[in-house]
C-alpha cells in the first residue's frame, strides 16, 4: 500500500516533472495555434472605413449648408415673430434716387453759383430752375456735371459767357445722380431722376475729359425746348 502509494507519488512526480519539460514546448505550439486561426492583418485597405469617411464629409457638408440657408443669419431675430424681416433680394438691386440727399449735396456743391432757389445769378450764374438744359435727355446734365462747362451759352433768353468746373469729378456715381435727380424734380422741374449706372457709364464713356463748350455739348444733346 506504502509502496504503491509512494510509486504512484513517484509516478506523478514524475509525470510532473517530465511534462514540466513538455509544457513550455506545448505551450509554445498552443499559442502558435491559437495565432493560426487569428486573421492575419491584411495589406491595402477595407472599403468600409472610406465609406464611412465620405458618409461623415457629406454630412458635415449638408450641415454647412442647411445651417447656411436656415440659421436666419444666425440672427436672435430669427426667434422673434414680430422684428421685420429681411425681404430675400431678387436680382440686382434698383437704384433709387434719394431728393432729400440730392438736396443736400446741391446745397453744398452748386448752390455757391447757382443759388438754393435755383434761380442763379443773373449776368454770372445761369438759373436751373425752368432752364431747359437739366430737363429732357439726362445725359446733358450729367456731362456738365461730371466734366464741367465753359463758353456762352443762353439760359431763358439771357446770355451767360461762364465756366462751370468739373465738380462731378469729385463725387461718386450715386451722389452725382441725387444731386441730378433733385435738380430734375425741384422749382418746378419736371423730369425723371437717374440711376447711378447711368452715371458710371457716362463718367466710364467720357473718361477724365475736359470741359465742354456749348456747341459740342449741344450737338451731341440738342435742348429739347427752348
Ligand atoms: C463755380 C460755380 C458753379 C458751380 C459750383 C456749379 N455750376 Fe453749374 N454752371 C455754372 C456756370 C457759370 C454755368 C454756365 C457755363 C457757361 O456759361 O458755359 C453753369 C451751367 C450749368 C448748367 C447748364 C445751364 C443751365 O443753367 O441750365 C447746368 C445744368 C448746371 N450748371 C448744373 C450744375 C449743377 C447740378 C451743379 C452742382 C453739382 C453746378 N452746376 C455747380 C457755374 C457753376
Amino acid at each position: 500500500m506504502t509502496d504503491s502509494h509512494s510509486s504512484n507519488n513517484h509516478s506523478q512526480r514524475s509525470s510532473h516533472e517530465g511534462s514540466e519539460g513538455s509544457s513550455d514546448s506545448r505551450l509554445v505550439e498552443a499559442h502558435s495555434q491559437l495565432a493560426k486561426n487569428k486573421e492575419e492583418p491584411s495589406e491595402g485597405f477595407s472599403s468600409l472605413p472610406i465609406v464611412i469617411v465620405f458618409l461623415f464629409c457629406g454630412f458635415g457638408f449638408w450641415a454647412g449648408v442647411y445651417l447656411t440657408r436656415n440659421a436666419g443669419g444666425f440672427s436672435a431675430n430669427t426667434f422673434d415673430l414680430d422684428a421685420p424681416r429681411l425681404v430675400a433680394d431678387s436680382g440686382p438691386k434698383v437704384f433709387e434716387a434719394d431728393l432729400a440727399k440730392g438736396e443736400k449735396l446741391f446745397i453744398q456743391q452748386c448752390a455757391a453759383c447757382h443759388q438754393a432757389n435755383g434761380l442763379g445769378v443773373p449776368g454770372a450764374f445761369p438759373p436751373l430752375a425752368g432752364s431747359p438744359w437739366p430737363l429732357g435727355n439726362d445725359e446733358r446734365i450729367i456731362k456738365i456735371v461730371l466734366a464741367g462747362l465753359a463758353g456762352e451759352i443762353e439760359v431763358k433768353g439771357a446770355k451767360y459767357v461762364g465756366n462751370m468746373p468739373n465738380i462731378g469729378a469729385g463725387l461718386n456715381d450715386a451722389q452725382v445722380a441725387n444731386i441730378v435727380s433733385y435738380v430734375r424734380s425741384a422749382w418746378g422741374n419736371n423730369a425723371e431722376a437717374v440711376t447711378d449706372v447711368k452715371v458710371k457709364d457716362i463718367r466710364k464713356a467720357i473718361g477724365g475729359r475736359g470741359q465742354y463748350s456749348p456747341k459740342e455739348i449741344l450737338d451731341a444733346h440738342p435742348l429739347e425746348t427752348k
